[in-house]
């Protein structure tokens, strides 16, 4: 009875969570998807935690409420700027929990024989290996989002003979694992606690705890973010596995999901950033090299700058306008004053829409979140795909705390780090405004020559601070223009 009621609430939770992806993948019904999956969550761990039996409760209770109490004061504490780090350490801790699983897996005596034992054998050994390569990489990734770790990438000489060695030793140690059953460490007259094949499976994580650290130390500042999504998937992999050796078809089913989701997420990055899957898997792109480019041209020329109110002129005079948003829009906190300015602007009949990057600030979709909370309608809120045939036609461009995503040199440098990256085309508008603290590079660290061009204007300052003032000019040239209505 109680297995059958475990069964339809694992039907229902898997259901939840498809909905809940699917509800992920649009703006207007992402609360909803969060809901659903939120809900599956609770169903899911009630079904599990009645099947496991009065006698695990004690155990269970002791470890779930602090780590419950931990995990929502870290998520509630969080600044949406580092919500990066926290999805990588998370990672981490899927990783760690498939190796550990693996293990002491391992170690449990059991009664499997046959076919049966060499597939739980299999399934713990891929699952250690996922695991470990996740944990270890997932914590580098940490580190060089948090600043930990510099986001230059480390390009050992013989980095993909050392990647191949790595994994070559990890299937030779497999195939010795494979060649010791579970019985014959009972046989040889080792203690079950250590079976014989424990050996190679521990050093096997060592090797790929060791490759999943220089996988991502060989990641430079730009592709990070096809790196974390990556390991997004490496996650639900390590979790499908760790569903295979404790025999939970939820587990296989959610770990599948945040698998393939993942894998989807990575391959639409890879497109995004016009990369080859196994080359970003593989490492060395994108350098990080601070501030002039090695391998990229010096940018050189006169910067332009322009104050808050003719920065409200330029605005008021022009007919359409794009905005386009990147990292330092979501540290200066800028997007409500934003949404005031656009919402003015649109009631005078200009045109504003808003381009975004796929890798614009340090998540997926990070932008839209931040313009949606803030309430910009959604239905002027496109993709740079849709946006830049638009930038020839468009007077004025407002670029805020954005730099990789509108860097030129990804098309007119062959030798620059990000060449052959697409990005939102801003300098062919008629005049950029481009609101940002300093000439400082972006996360990949690399010069940008868009502030140099004829038609770029810098408006230097903090962007929220910039905001509120050009949102104040703009409501006192309402009310001196409504005063003069109402006395005419
Ligand atoms: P970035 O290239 O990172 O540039 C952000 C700019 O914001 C900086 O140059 C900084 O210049 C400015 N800034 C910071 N604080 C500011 C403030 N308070 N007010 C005004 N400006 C401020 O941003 P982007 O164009 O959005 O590109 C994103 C980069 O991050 C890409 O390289 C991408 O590959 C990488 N990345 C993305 C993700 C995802 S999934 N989206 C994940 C990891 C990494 P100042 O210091 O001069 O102000």
């Amino acid at each position: 009875m109680l297995e059958n009621l475990q069964t339809v609430a694992y039907i229902a939770a898997s259901v939840l969570f498809i909905f809940s992806l699917g509800g992920l993948s649009n703006q207007e019904t992402a609360r909803r998807g969060n809901l659903y999956g939120m809900v599956g969550m609770i169903i899911a761990f009630v079904a599990t935690a009645m099947g496991l039996g009065i006698d695990s409760d004690g155990i269970l209770a002791g470890v779930v409420l602090p780590a419950a109490v931990v995990g929502m004061l870290a998520a509630s504490r969080v600044a949406m700027t580092a919500m990066p780090q926290m999805v990588a350490i998370l990672h981490s801790f899927v990783g760690a929990a498939a190796v550990l699983v693996g293990i002491s897996n391992y170690l449990q005596p059991t009664s499997l024989t046959g076919a049966e034992a060499t597939i739980h054998q299999l399934e713990i050994f891929i699952g250690v290996f996922i695991g470990a390569v996740t944990f270890t990489g997932s914590i580098v990734a940490f580190g060089k989002l948090q600043g930990l770790i510099s986001s230059k990438p480390l390009l050992l000489p013989a980095r993909h003979w050392l990647n191949l060695g790595l994994v070559l030793a990890s299937i030779a140690l497999g195939a010795q694992f494979m060649s010791i059953n579970f019985s014959s460490g009972v046989s040889a007259g080792l203690p079950n606690a250590f079976p014989a094949g424990l050996q190679s499976l521990l050093i096997m994580t060592v090797l790929a705890s060791i490759l999943g650290v220089h996988l991502v130390m060989a990641i430079g500042g730009a592709d990070m973010p096809v790196v974390i999504s990556m390991l997004n998937s490496y996650s639900g992999w390590a979790a499908a596995a760790a569903g295979f050796m404790l025999s939970n078809d939820l587990l296989i089913i959610t770990g599948a999901l945040v698998g393939s989701s993942g894998a989807i997420l990575s391959y639409i990055m890879c497109r995004a950033m016009n990369r080859s899957f196994l080359s970003v898997i593989l490492g060395g792109f994108g350098s990080g090299t601070g501030v002039a480019t090695p391998q990229g041209e010096q940018t050189t020329g006169e910067v332009q700058m322009i104050t808050v109110e003719e920065t409200v002129n330029r605005l008021g005079n022009a007919r359409r306008v794009i905005v386009v948003p990147g990292y330092g829009m979501a540290v200066a906190q800028a997007q409500h004053p934003l949404a005031e300015i656009t919402k003015l602007l649109r009631e005078r009949g200009i045109e504003v829409r808003f381009g975004i990057h796929p890798v614009a600030g340090r998540l997926p979709g990070h932008m839209n979140v931040l313009l949606a909370e803030a309430n910009v309608p959604y239905d002027i809120v496109l993709e740079m795909d849709e946006i830049n045939p638009d930038f020839p036609k468009t007077d004025v461009v407002l670029v805020i705390g954005a730099n990789d995503t509108v860097n030129p040199s990804a098309l007119e440098d062959a030798n620059s780090p990000i060449a052959g990256m697409p990005v939102l085309e801003v300098w062919k508008a008629a005049t950029v405004i481009v609101m940002k603290r300093s000439l400082a590079s972006g996360y990949a660290g690399i010069e940008n020559s868009l502030f140099y061009k004829d038609n770029t204007w810098m408006l230097f300052g903090d962007a929220r601070k910039n905001m509120d003032a050009i949102l104040s000019k703009m409501v006192e040239q309402e009310a001196v223009s409504s005063l003069a209505a109402s006395r005419s």
